[in-house]
C-alpha cells in the first residue's frame, strides 16, 4: 500500500522537528507515513538535516495561501503550529492558523492536528484577558471544530527548555536559582517539546479515529517549582545545597522583561500566563491521564478512563522527566 503523506509545519522548530524525527525514526510509523517538512528556507541547516532523515522538504509561508496549497496538496495528514513569538499578535497568529485549516479542508486532508492552547480569557472569566499567545490559538481550535473536518488538538505543556539558563540560572557566584512570578506550589505541566512532541503527535496520527475531536495534552506530569528544585538537588547535591526558588513579584518580573526589550503588553501577558498556572490551571485543571495513555499504555487504569481499557496499546515511549532533561542540559554540565 502506498504511504500516506503527513505535512508538518514548523518542521525546523521544536514541536514540528520532533514530529518529523519521531515518525521517520519509527519503523511502524515510517512504514505507513512519509513526511513532508515545511520551512520558508530549505537551504538552512535545520531543513537540510530533515532531508537527510528522509523527509521531503518543501517551502511555504503561512501568509501565502498559494504556497500552502502547494505544500498541502496530496497530504493525508497535516500538523500545524504557528509561532506567536515571531508575529507578536494573536490576530496574525489566528489568521495563519485558519489559513492552514482552510487549505487543509480545500485539499481534502483526512486528519489535521492543530497545536492549540486554552482560551485563557474565557477560562478565567475575563480575569486574565491578556494571554494573547494562548487565546489566538484557541480561536483557531474553535474555528477548526466549526469547519467539520477530522481533526484533533495537541496542547503543548510548559517547555522544560524555558528554564535552564533562563528562568533557572547561575546568579554569577555559582549559586543557582529558579525565579518565576508564580507560587512555589503552582502546578506546571512540564514538557520536553523537542524530545516528546513526536511521541504524542505520532500516536495521534496512528490512532486518529480514537483521538478525533479530542484535546491531547503534551506533558510528562504536573511539577511544582518546589519539586523542580528538590529534583535538581537530588541530581546535583553539592550545587543544590544553595539552590533556591524565588517567587518574583509581578512588577519585578516585568522590570526584568522590560530590560530585554519586551513591550508592556508582552510583559503583562507573561505575568498573566504564570498566574494561570495556580489560579485556573494551564490546562484548566484537567488531568493528564487520557493524554498519557495515548502516549504510553503504562498509565492506563480501568479506574481512570474505562474506554481506554478496551484500547490496544498505542505507544510505548515514556515522556521525558525533569531529572532526565536536566541531566543533559549543557548549562548544568559540570555541576555535581
Ligand atoms: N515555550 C513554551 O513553553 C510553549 C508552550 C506551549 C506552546 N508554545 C508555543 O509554541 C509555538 C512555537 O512552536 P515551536 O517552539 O515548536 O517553534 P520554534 O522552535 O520557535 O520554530 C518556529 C517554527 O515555525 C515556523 N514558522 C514561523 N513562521 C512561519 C511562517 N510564516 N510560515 C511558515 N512557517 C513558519 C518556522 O519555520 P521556518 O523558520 O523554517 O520557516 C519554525 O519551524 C509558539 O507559538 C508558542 O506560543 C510554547
Amino acid at each position: 500500500m502506498a504511504k500516506q503523506t503527513i505535512t508538518v509545519f514548523g518542521a525546523t522548530g521544536k514541536q514540528g522537528g520532533s514530529i518529523v524525527k519521531s515518525i521517520l525514526e519509527d519503523p511502524k510509523a515510517s512504514s505507513q507515513f512519509q513526511v513532508r517538512a515545511v520551512t520558508r528556507d530549505a537551504s538552512k541547516d535545520s531543513a537540510k538535516s530533515l532531508a537527510s532523515l528522509g523527509a521531503e522538504v518543501v517551502t511555504a509561508d503561512f501568509n501565502d495561501k498559494d504556497s500552502l496549497h502547494a505544500a498541502i496538496k496530496g497530504s493525508w495528514g497535516v500538523f500545524s503550529v504557528t509561532n506567536f513569538w515571531e508575529v507578536f499578535s494573536a490576530d496574525a497568529e489566528e489568521a495563519q492558523g485558519k489559513a492552514v485549516a482552510d487549505v487543509s479542508k480545500a485539499e481534502g486532508v483526512k486528519f489535521l492536528i492543530w497545536s492549540s492552547l486554552f482560551d485563557v480569557n474565557k477560562l478565567s472569566n475575563g480575569v486574565l484577558p491578556g494571554v494573547y499567545h494562548f487565546d489566538g490559538k484557541a480561536r483557531v481550535e474553535e474555528y477548526i471544530r466549526g469547519l467539520g473536518i477530522p481533526a484533533a488538538y495537541f496542547h503543548a505543556g510548559f517547555f522544560m527548555s524555558n528554564l535552564p539558563g533562563q528562568f533557572f540560572r547561575d546568579n554569577g557566584d555559582g549559586n543557582w536559582a529558579l525565579a518565576l512570578p508564580a507560587p512555589a506550589d503552582a502546578p506546571i505541566p512540564f514538557f520536553d517539546a523537542e524530545a516528546d512532541t513526536g511521541k504524542f503527535v505520532k500516536a495521534m496520527f496512528l490512532n486518529h479515529e480514537k483521538v478525533s475531536g479530542k484535546r491531547i495534552y503534551g506533558a510528562t506530569n504536573y511539577t511544582t517549582p518546589t519539586e523542580i528544585i528538590d529534583q535538581f538537588k537530588e541530581i546535583f547535591p553539592n550545587t543544590g545545597k544553595k539552590t533556591v526558588f524565588a517567587q518574583l513579584p509581578a512588577d519585578v518580573f516585568k522590570g526584568i522583561m522590560a530590560g530585554t526589550g519586551a513591550p508592556e503588553p508582552i510583559q503583562e501577558a507573561m505575568v498573566q500566563n504564570f498566574r494561570l498556572l495556580k489560579e485556573f490551571g494551564y490546562f484548566g485543571n484537567d488531568k493528564l491521564d487520557y493524554s498519557l495513555s495515548v502516549c504510553t499504555c503504562t498509565f492506563v487504569s480501568p479506574f481512570i478512563d474505562h474506554s481506554l481499557t478496551m484500547a490496544p496499546k498505542l505507544l510505548t515511549e515514556e515522556p521525558t522527566t525533569w531529572k532526565e532533561f536536566a541531566k543533559r542540559q549543557p548549562v548544568f554540565a559540570g555541576l555535581n
